[in-house]
C-alpha cells in the first residue's frame, strides 16, 4: 500500500492487492512453521502456555472459514462439527491436546480449501456496503489473525525442546555505533491518540481522539541485555524494594533470578534462542522479561516505564506539523531498512539500529524487534464501539492486562503500526517482550 495519513482515502483496488499479498505472505509463513518439524511436534503440547501447532494451523483455516466464507460471502459452514475444537474461548489452551483435533495432514487440507474459496471471495467482493467489507477490512483482519498466530507459533518454537528447526540470518551490526543520546525529552501538549481512518485498525485502535501528555523522557533505545545484566548484578532480584508486592511475590514463588531461558555456567550467561545455546549478547534489546521485571528495573534505574500514550505520542507526533503519523518515521508502510520485523531474524537487532526507522526525536527501534510493556492497562478509548465481536478486545479489558506496543521480530508489518495494541498478563515472560524507560518532564 502506498503512503497513507489520515486525510486520504486509500484506492479499493490496491487495498484488495494488499489484502491478496498479506493472505499468500501469511499462508507462507505458517506453512514455513508447520513443516519445519515432524508429526508428533506437530500435536505434541511443548508447554501448558501453548496449544499444540496442529490446532493453531486449523484454528486459522476456520476462522477465515467462519468470517470470509459465512459473514462475507454468506455460505454454509463446510465441516459444523469442527467449530467447537477450534473455538479459542470454548477450550482453554491446556485442554487442547486431548481435543479430537484434525491430523496434521487433515488440517492442512482444510486450511488449504478454506483459502482457495477465501481468495474467490476477494476478487468478487465490493469493498464498501458494509463494515465488514468497507475497505477490504474483514480480509485485512484475516491477514492480521494468521499472522498474529504465526507469533504464536514461533513463540512455541522457542518453548520446544530438541534440535533447532528454524534458521534466519542474524540482523546487522549497528553501524556507526550507537552512542546516544540515552533519551530525549518529547513535549507536552495533546497529540491524536488512535485513528479512525487506518482502514484494517482494529476496534481497540478506534477512534482518533485528542490526549494531553505532559512533557517526559523517554529512551532512545530498548533497554539492553548489558543494563539489564547491571540491574541484576546489582542484586536486583534480591532486593524487595524495587517490586511490587504482586512482582515481588512472582520472584519468591517462582525463584526468578534472570529473563526466562537465560542461565548461569562457568561464570557467564547463556541463553536458549530457537534450539541454540549461546552467550548472551549485551547489546540487544532485552527480551523474555514479565511486565514485573521490566517495572522493577526501571524503578531500580530511578525511572519508570511509559505509559500507553507516551509510548504512542514518542512513536507517532511529528513536532514539526503537531499531526500524529503512521510510524515513527513518517506515513509509508514498513521496509526492511525501518524496522526488523516479520521473522526475517529470529532475534532483535542490536540496540541502535535502524536509523531510518528513528522519529523525528530521535527515538529508535519503536516499531519491530521487542514488544514493550507500558504502564498502563488495556482500556478502551473514549468512543469505542466494539467489532466485529466483543472477544476481540472488550471482554480483554480492565486492570489484568498491560499494554504491550510496536510489535517485535516476529511481527509481521501488516499486524504492527503505530497505533496497534497488544496485551497481556504482567506475569507473561514467553512473548517477544522487552520494554524503554521514562521519567517525567520538567512542568509535568
Ligand atoms: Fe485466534
Amino acid at each position: 500500500m502506498t503512503a497513507q495519513s489520515e486525510d486520504t482515502a486509500p484506492d479499493p483496488e490496491a487495498l484488495r492487492e494488499r489484502a491478496r499479498t498479506a493472505l499468500l505472505a501469511a499462508r507462507d509463513r505458517t506453512t514455513l512453521l508447520t513443516s519445519c518439524v515432524e508429526g508428533p511436534d506437530l500435536t505434541a503440547q511443548h508447554s501448558p502456555l501453548m496449544s499444540p501447532l496442529v490446532w493453531d494451523l486449523a484454528h486459522i483455516g476456520n476462522q477465515e472459514e467462519q468470517w470470509l466464507l459465512r459473514a462475507v460471502a454468506g455460505r454454509e459452514a463446510m465441516r459444523p462439527e469442527i467449530d467447537p475444537l477450534y473455538d479459542a474461548f470454548e477450550h482453554p489452551r491446556s485442554e487442547r491436546p486431548k481435543l479430537p483435533l484434525l491430523a496434521p495432514k487433515e488440517a492442512r487440507g482444510y486450511a488449504a480449501e478454506v483459502r482457495g474459496r477465501a481468495l474467490d471471495v476477494l476478487e468478487s467482493t465490493p469493498f464498501h456496503g458494509t463494515r465488514l467489507t468497507e475497505a477490504g477490512f474483514a480480509f485485512g483482519m484475516i491477514a492480521q489473525h494468521e499472522q498474529q498466530h504465526d507469533e504464536t507459533m514461533l513463540i512455541t518454537h522457542q518453548l520446544r525442546a530438541g534440535a533447532p528447526a528454524l534458521t534466519a540470518p542474524d540482523p546487522d551490526p549497528v553501524s556507526p555505533a550507537f552512542r546516544g543520546p540515552s533519551e530525549v525529552l518529547v513535549p507536552g501538549g495533546p497529540f491524536t491518540m488512535g485513528t479512525t481512518t487506518e482502514p484494517w485498525s482494529l476496534d481497540n485502535e478506534r477512534p482518533a481522539h485528542a490526549r494531553l501528555v505532559p512533557p517526559f523522557h523517554i529512551d532512545t533505545a530498548p533497554v539492553t541485555n548489558g543494563a539489564y545484566l547491571a540491574f541484576m548484578d546489582d542484586g536486583g532480584y534480591d532486593n524487595s524494594r524495587w517490586w511490587t508486592p504482586e512482582g515481588w511475590a512472582l520472584v519468591r514463588d517462582n525463584g526468578l533470578r534472570s529473563p526466562l531461558f537465560w542461565r548461569r555456567e562457568a561464570g557467564q550467561w547463556l541463553r536458549r534462542r530457537f534450539g541454540v545455546t549461546e552467550v548472551v549478547p549485551p547489546d540487544e534489546p532485552v527480551v523474555h522479561v514479565s511486565w514485573y521485571e521490566a517495572d522493577a528495573y526501571a524503578r531500580w534505574a530511578g525511572r519508570r516505564l511509559p505509559s500507553e500514550a507516551e509510548w504512542e505520542k514518542a512513536a507517532r507526533f511529528d513536532p514539526a506539523s503537531g499531526r500524529s503519523m503512521r510510524y515513527p518515521w513518517g506515513d509509508a508502510d514498513p521496509t526492511s531498512e525501518r524496522a526488523n520485523l516479520g521473522q526475517r531474524h529470529l532475534r532483535p537487532a542490536p540496540a541502535g539500529s535502524y536509523p531510518a526507522g528513528e522519529s523525528p526525536l530521535g527515538v529508535r527501534q519503536l516499531i519491530g524487534d521487542v514488544w514493550e510493556w507500558t504502564s498502563s492497562d488495556f482500556l478502551p478509548y473514549p468512543g469505542f464501539v466494539a467489532f466485529p465481536y466483543r472477544e476481540y478486545s472488550e471482554v480483554f479489558f480492565g486492570p489484568d492486562h498491560k499494554v504491550l506496543r510496536g510489535g517485535s521480530f516476529a511481527v509481521d508489518a501488516v499486524a504492527c503500526r503505530g497505533t496497534f495494541r497488544n496485551w497481556d498478563y504482567p506475569v507473561r515472560r514467553q512473548i517477544f517482550a522487552g520494554f524503554r524507560t521514562a521519567r517525567d518532564g520538567e512542568g509535568a
